[in-house]
C-alpha cells in the first residue's frame, strides 16, 4: 500500500489534484449542496486514482471533453468513507464529478431561522477540518494534496456567501430568486481549509486588510471587540515574516459554532462566545491569525503531526499578545494553558498513546482524538526550544522555517531533521525524542512562574479553608486572573461559598464565557440551583464543545443535576452540531454511574 496518510485514500503513486473548481447550488429546503467538482490534475495522467468521498450521491463522472470515465464506489468505511476508484484514460487532464451531499454531511450545520440571531433567516456553514471535507466535495482529502480553488455558489438572494477564498464576484442566480456567487482562491491549500458560510450577513471594515462579518445584529459589537486585529497582523509579521493571504477577513457565526475559530484562510470563522464586550478573548484571534503561518503556510502532513499546527499556533499566539499587550499576561496565559493540558491528560491516562506529540492513528478518528495536548504540550516543546536556542537565534529559526516550508505539507520528522541543521544538537539537548514519542509530560517542561500567579492560586488554596480574598485584593484582578482564581478553586463548594462569590464577581451575568463556563462548572457541580436557569440558557445556545464538555460532566454529579442534564439536552440535541452531539452523549455516557447499564 502507497498510503502515507491514515485518514485518507490518497496514494502517493497516484495522479495528484492541483486545483478544484465547484459548483454547488446551496439547497436550504434539501439541506444539501447540488453541483460538480472540477479535479483539475498536476499532469495528464492515466489509470487508477482513489478519491475521499462520505455519503455523497455520484451522479456522474466525466473527462472535461465529455468523455465517461469509469469509476467504482466501495462501501463506507466508519473513519474513511467510501473510497472513490477513477479509472482515467491516457492522457486525462481533469474530471468533472457531478454529486449531491448528504443532509447529514458532517462537515455541514444547517440552522433553521430561530437557530440565528435574527430569527428571519436560515443559516448553512462548513467545518471540514480534519477530515471532513469528503462529506462536502470528491478530493484527495489530506494535508500532503495541496489545491487552489475557485467556487460559484448559487444561494437564494436575500443571502451572502462568504469562502475561505478572495470574492470574484456576483450574478443573478440560473434558479428563481438566486444570485450567484464566486470565489477564487489562488494559493495552494491543503482540502480542510476549503470553507463556505451562508447566511444573512452584515459586514465592516477594520483596516485596509480586515473586515468582520456577521449578522447585522451583532455586527457593532464584533467590530468593537476585534478592532485591534490590524496590529495584530503587523505584529505577526514582525515575528514570523510576511502575511502572505492578502486580507485577513473574520466571520462571526451563530452560537452553534462547535470550536471557537477556525483558521479558514482568508476568513477566520469564530464563535460568537469570544464577544465579551471587553476583548478579553482576543487571544482566539491571535490564535487564528497565527495560524497564517503555522498550519495554513506550513502544514502538518497528516493527523499524526497535528502538533505542527497547533503547538506552533499556540506558541505563536502567546508571542503575539506578549509583542502586543506586554508581560502581566503571559504567565496567566501559560498558567491557564496548563489546566486544560492536566485536564486533557487525566482523560486519557498519561501512559496513553494519544498523549504523544507525534501520534499513531491507524484506525483512529481525529475527533476523537482531539485535546489540549497538541496544543499545551507542543507549545511547550516549542517553548523549550525558544528557551534553550535563545530567543533571537529561535526568531530567526521560526523564519527560515517558515519561509523554507511555505506551501509545503510536512511531516515530525521533516521538523527534526531542519532543526538539526539549522540549530545543530538542540534536539538533543531538549530530548525531543521523550517529547515527540514518549507519553505524559516530560520533566524538563517549561515553568512559567509569576508573584501574581502564586498570589491567585494561593488565594484560590486559602478560600477552601474559608478564608475569603480581600475586597482590595480582588478588585484588581483582570478577567484572566479571576478566571486562574476560579480554576484553582475546588470542585464542589458549599452553598455560603458560592454565594460570597456570586455576590463579589457578580459571575452568572458575566459576558466573558471563559469566566461564566467556569463558574457555572463549580456551581453545577455543587449542585447549586440559583444557577439551573443559566445553565439551561447556555446550553440550549451554545454548542462549543469546549463548553458543553465541562458543563455536561458537571451536572452529571449528582442525581437531580443529571436528570437536568438528561432533560436539556433533550431539547438542545437536534441545535447541536453532530460533533457537539457526540461531546455530550460520551459525557454523559461516562458519568452515567451505572444507573442505564444491566438494562
Ligand atoms: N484548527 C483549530 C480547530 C480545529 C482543530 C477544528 C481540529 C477541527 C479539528 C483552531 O485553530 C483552534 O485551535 N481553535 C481553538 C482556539 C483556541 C485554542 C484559541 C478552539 O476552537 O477552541
Ligand atoms: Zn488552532
Amino acid at each position: 500500500m502507497n498510503r502515507p496518510d491514515p485518514h485518507s485514500y490518497f496514494d502517493i503513486t497516484q495522479p495528484r489534484t492541483s486545483h478544484i473548481h465547484l459548483d454547488w447550488f446551496v439547497d436550504f429546503e434539501r439541506r444539501l449542496l447540488d453541483g460538480a467538482a472540477t479535479l483539475e490534475l498536476e499532469h495528464p495522467s492515466s489509470g487508477p486514482m482513489d478519491l475521499d468521498t462520505k455519503g455523497l450521491s455520484i451522479h456522474s463522472i466525466h473527462a472535461q471533453e465529455g468523455s465517461e470515465i469509469p469509476y467504482e464506489l466501495a462501501p463506507e468505511e466508519p473513519v474513511l468513507g467510501s473510497r472513490l476508484r477513477l479509472n482515467l484514460p491516457d492522457g486525462t487532464k481533469s474530471v468533472v464529478i457531478s454529486y449531491t451531499t448528504s443532509p447529514e454531511a458532517i462537515a455541514l450545520q444547517w440552522l433553521e431561522p430561530q437557530m440565528t440571531l435574527g430569527k428571519r433567516h436560515p443559516f448553512m456553514y462548513s467545518q471540514c477540518q480534519a477530515i471532513h471535507a469528503r462529506t462536502v466535495m470528491p478530493c484527495q482529502d489530506t494535508p500532503r494534496v495541496r489545491i487552489s480553488y475557485k467556487a460559484a455558489v448559487e444561494v437564494p438572494e436575500q443571502l451572502t456567501a462568504v469562502m475561505s477564498a478572495g470574492p470574484a464576484g456576483l450574478n443573478p442566480g440560473r434558479r428563481h430568486s438566486t444570485r450567484l456567487h464566486f470565489f477564487e482562491m489562488p494559493q495552494p491549500i491543503p482540502p480542510y481549509l476549503v470553507a463556505i458560510a451562508v447566511g444573512d450577513l452584515q459586514s465592516r471594515d477594520l483596516s485596509p486588510r480586515a473586515r468582520v462579518w456577521s449578522e447585522p445584529e451583532l455586527i457593532d459589537r464584533a467590530a468593537y471587540e476585534f478592532a485591534e486585529v490590524d496590529s495584530m497582523i503587523e505584529t505577526a509579521e514582525q515575528l514570523f515574516g510576511p502575511y502572505d493571504w492578502e486580507r485577513y477577513d473574520m466571520l462571526v457565526l451563530p452560537p452553534a459554532f462547535p470550536f471557537g475559530g477556525m483558521e479558514n484562510p482568508r476568513m477566520t470563522f469564530l464563535t460568537p462566545t469570544v464577544i465579551a464586550g471587553d476583548r478579553s478573548l482576543v487571544d482566539v484571534i491571535a490564535h487564528e491569525l497565527a495560524h497564517s503561518w503555522t498550519g495554513n503556510l506550513v502544514t502538518n502532513a497528516s493527523m499524526e503531526h497535528f502538533w505542527l499546527n497547533e503547538g506552533f499556533t499556540t506558541w505563536a499566539e502567546r508571542r503575539i499578545l506578549d509583542a502586543l499587550h506586554g508581560g502581566r499576561g503571559s504567565a496567566l496565559r501559560w498558567a491557564i494553558g496548563q489546566k486544560a493540558l492536566d485536564e486533557s491528560i487525566a482523560r486519557f491516562g498519561k501512559e496513553s498513546p494519544l498523549t504523544k506529540l507525534r501520534t499513531e492513528l491507524e484506525g483512529i478518528d481525529p475527533d476523537d482524538a482531539f485535546s489540549s495536548i497538541p496544543y499545551e504540550k507542543g507549545a511547550r516543546f516549542v517553548r523549550l526550544l525558544e528557551e534553550t536556542a535563545g530567543r533571537e537565534s529561535f526568531d530567526r529559526f521560526m523564519q527560515k522555517y517558515i519561509k523554507t516550508f511555505r506551501f509545503t505539507s510536512i511531516t515530525t520528522e521533516e521538523f527534526c531533521a531542519f532543526a538539526n541543521s539549522e540549530l545543530p544538537g538542540i534536539l538533543e539537548a531538549v530530548q525531543a525524542q521523550d517529547w515527540l514519542l514518549e507519553t505524559g509530560m516530560p520533566a524538563n517542561a517549561p515553568v512559567f512562574k509569576s508573584e501574581r500567579l502564586d498570589q491567585l492560586t494561593a488565594a484560590a488554596d486559602e478560600f477552601a479553608t474559608k478564608r475569603r480574598p480581600e475586597k482590595e485584593q480582588t478588585s484588581s484582578w483582570i478577567p484572566g486572573e479571576l478566571l486562574i482564581f476560579l480554576q484553582h478553586l475546588p470542585r464542589e463548594l458549599d452553598r455560603d461559598a458560592l454565594g460570597w462569590l456570586e455576590a463579589t464577581f457578580d459571575l452568572t451575568a458575566k459576558r466573558n464565557y471563559e469566566i461564566l463556563v467556569e463558574w457555572l462548572t463549580i456551581a453545577a457541580g455543587s449542585d447549586y440551583e440559583p444557577v439551573f436557569e443559566r445553565i439551561r440558557e447556555v446550553l440550549l445556545e451554545v454548542g462549543r464543545m469546549k463548553y458543553l464538555r465541562p458543563l455536561y460532566s458537571a451536572l452529571a454529579r449528582h442525581p437531580r443535576t443529571r436528570e437536568l442534564a438528561r432533560e436539556i439536552y433533550a431539547t438542545a440535541k437536534p441545535r447541536y452540531h453532530a460533533l457537539s452531539r457526540r461531546v455530550v452523549e460520551s459525557t454523559l455516557a461516562n458519568s452515567s454511574d451505572g444507573d442505564i447499564s444491566n438494562g
